[in-house]
């Protein structure tokens, strides 16, 4: 008798099975009563003694093996009809998995309401390079290469010469030089500084510089532009402070503060008690800067004034540290 030739044949047949009728059969074929197991067995009465327990046990443990692969090949088929039965019923009504998707940056909302206050007021929207030369960003503006005034803007340097933008004034003659007056532009961007580095101080920030060209253009035309903005931005009952400061490419220059937003003046840990936050700078443009854009200072005047958008979104969100920003702590951007 052999039972290798057996085992061979049973476990060959047992793998190529391909359905539960099949795997039912090959059982009865082989573990059934009347299986060639069970034939086996009734042989052992007939041999000599000696074989007789080592043959049994042999048959038993191939009993054994074959029970188990006819399991396996069951449930590997019941698998397989599973999966086609469940590409074939494809339920389109199953919520998806849903992705990991970000969302809008705080800077960026509240860059996009701020330039929505500007759009309100008609002015066009203007992005420029984040690389600038020394040309545009500060021969232009006033301040030729011996000024102080560049001491005001620690700047990087690149090796070829040109700079990342100290501020978004750069882009003023840009615009001047393409089109006639009248004319209003607001410039959203990032601004590059050699900054040290602390809560209220960040080496790249983003600010939105507004200006206007026309005739008639007056301080007046300027204060009436920041209260519609800013109190459209930090609500209806703002106040602003006008301090007379410098840059050199405005005349008269003015810095100037609003009301803190959350103490409404009265003074809070935001504002350090003193009640007003320093916003922005602005200015009539200087007569040499609509001169360097080719624009007749006799016939136009203009105003122009920048706020940096990161500092307002402090403010707005109260946010104490700068840094967070730029950080890229998922932590910090969930909650906005
Ligand atoms: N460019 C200045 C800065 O980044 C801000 C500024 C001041 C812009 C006065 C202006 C202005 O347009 O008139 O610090």
């Amino acid at each position: 008798m052999n039972i290798q030739g057996l085992s061979s044949r049973a476990k060959q047949s047992i793998g190529m099975a391909k359905s539960s009728r099949e795997i039912e059969n090959l059982r009865l074929k082989y573990l059934g009563r009347k299986g060639e197991i069970n034939k086996l067995m009734e042989t052992l009465p007939t041999l000599p003694k000696e074989e007789r327990s080592a043959l049994g046990k042999q048959i038993n443990e191939l009993k054994v093996i074959l029970a188990r692969a006819l399991d396996e090949q069951q449930s590997s088929l019941r698998k397989s009809e599973l999966l086609k039965s469940e590409k074939e019923s494809l339920d389109v009504t199953v919520p998806g998995i849903r992705p990991q998707i970000g969302h809008i940056h705080p800077v960026t909302q509240a860059t996009t309401e701020i330039l929505e206050a500007f759009t309100e007021l008609g002015y066009e929207i203007i992005e420029g390079p984040d690389v600038e030369n020394d040309h545009y960003n500060f021969e232009v503006l006033n301040i030729p290469k011996t000024h102080p005034a560049r001491d005001l803007q620690d700047t990087f340097w690149l090796t070829n010469g040109l700079l990342p933008r100290t501020h978004t004034s750069a882009m003023q003659v840009r615009v001047m030089e393409q089109r006639k007056p009248p004319f209003k532009i607001a410039v959203p961007g990032w601004v590059y500084r050699q900054e040290r580095e602390d809560a209220t101080h960040a080496s790249s920030f983003h600010q939105v510089e507004g200006f206007a060209v026309g005739e008639h253009i007056s301080f007046a035309h300027l204060k009436g532009t920041l209260f519609t903005l800013l109190r459209k931005v930090l609500g209806d009952e703002t106040k602003l402070k006008f301090r007379a400061s410098y840059f050199p490419y405005v005349e008269p220059c003015a810095e100037v503060s609003a009301t803190c937003p959350h103490c409404k003046g009265r003074g809070c840990d935001i504002c350090k008690q003193s009640g007003w936050i320093e916003i922005l700078g602005s200015g009539m443009i200087h007569p040499v800067v609509l001169k360097n854009a080719g624009i007749d200072p006799k016939k136009y005047s203009g105003f122009a004034f920048a706020f940096g958008s990161t500092r307002l979104a402090m403010l707005k969100y109260k946010i104490n540290d700068i840094r967070l920003f730029t950080g890229g702590d998922l932590r910090f951007l969930e909650q906005f």
